[in-house]
């Protein structure tokens, strides 16, 4: 599919990086790049040289201001439901394809962008960023995942906060209750999303999927099916070439070359 509203280019490395591409709608998330998105969702998960991807705004100021208003303003509501179920899907299969994702967070994330944001595996911001969900103040409340995302990051309290005042917050104040796991100077974020994915990639692959899977189906499920999954798929990463090469290259004291087998 041809892509108007985002950029999408696979790195060397392995990482796909996913620009938002709309800046002078402050990158607000209209049907069309919904759509952009679902396929360059379904690239990441099903191309095997895709390893993880990085998702950012272009422009100065916003990663992603949220859905696009204009188009909310006129939506029934079933056409809305549908809307913020296709959303939902969409943000999913991101978070549920068993690759890292990183949100480069570069400026406002906002009501659909927190969202989009939250449903990565981790949340990288610049120093200028402001995320929220303003929802209530235009009257409806959020439909892309985050009455439920936003409460499983920062805890009820917190979130309920966020959620009924609407006010967005700085990068710092997202920092300092676990929205976004660092902060970094805005010329430097994308390097440090590379970064820290490279750390990441270097690790097995297998380990890595399993990793996600069992965090999240615990989270989802309770502890003690969570820990059942875990030993389940504990066992499956010792059956794995991987494992017997992690192991081996310990014990011979160099670096283990993973194949994801
Ligand atoms: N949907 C549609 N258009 C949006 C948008 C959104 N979520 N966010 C910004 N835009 C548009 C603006 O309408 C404006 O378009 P115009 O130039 O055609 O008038 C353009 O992007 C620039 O935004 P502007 O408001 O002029 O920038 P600003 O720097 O003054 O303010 C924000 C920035 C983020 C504070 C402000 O744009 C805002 O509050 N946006 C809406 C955020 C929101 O409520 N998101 C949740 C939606 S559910």
């Amino acid at each position: 599919m041809p892509y108007s509203h985002i950029l999408f280019q696979v790195e060397e490395s392995g990482i796909a990086l996913l620009t938002v591409n709309r800046p002078e709608k402050l990158n607000a998330l209209s049907g069309a790049l919904i759509a952009e998105l679902a396929d360059a969702f379904g690239r990441v998960a099903g191309e095997p040289a895709i390893r993880a991807a990085i998702l950012t705004g272009a422009g100065e100021k916003a990663f992603v201001a949220g859905a696009d208003i204009r188009e909310l303003a006129a939506l029934s509501p079933y056409a809305a439901r549908a809307f913020a179920l296709r959303g939902q899907a969409v943000f999913r299969q991101l978070e549920t394809c068993g690759k890292p994702s990183v949100a480069a967070v570069n400026g406002f994330a906002l009501g659909g962008g927190l969202e989009l944001a939250m449903a990565c595996t981790v949340r990288f911001a610049s120093d200028n960023a402001k995320l929220g969900q303003p929802e209530v103040k235009l009257g409806i409340i959020p439909g892309y995942g985050g009455t439920q995302r936003l409460p499983r990051l920062v805890g009820r309290g917190r979130a309920l906060e966020l959620l009924l005042a609407g006010d967005p917050i700085p990068a710092a104040e997202a920092y300092r209750i676990g929205l976004v796991n660092a902060v970094v100077a805005r010329a430097e974020l994308l390097d440090y999303c590379r970064a820290w994915l490279g750390k990441v990639l270097a690790n097995g692959p297998l380990a890595l999927g399993l990793v996600l899977d069992a965090v999240d189906s615990g989270l989802d499920s309770g502890l003690e099916e969570g820990l059942r999954f875990e030993a389940a798929a504990f066992g499956i990463s010792a059956a794995t070439e991987d494992c017997r090469e992690g192991t081996r290259a310990f014990l011979e004291k160099r670096r283990a070359a993973f194949t994801g087998k």
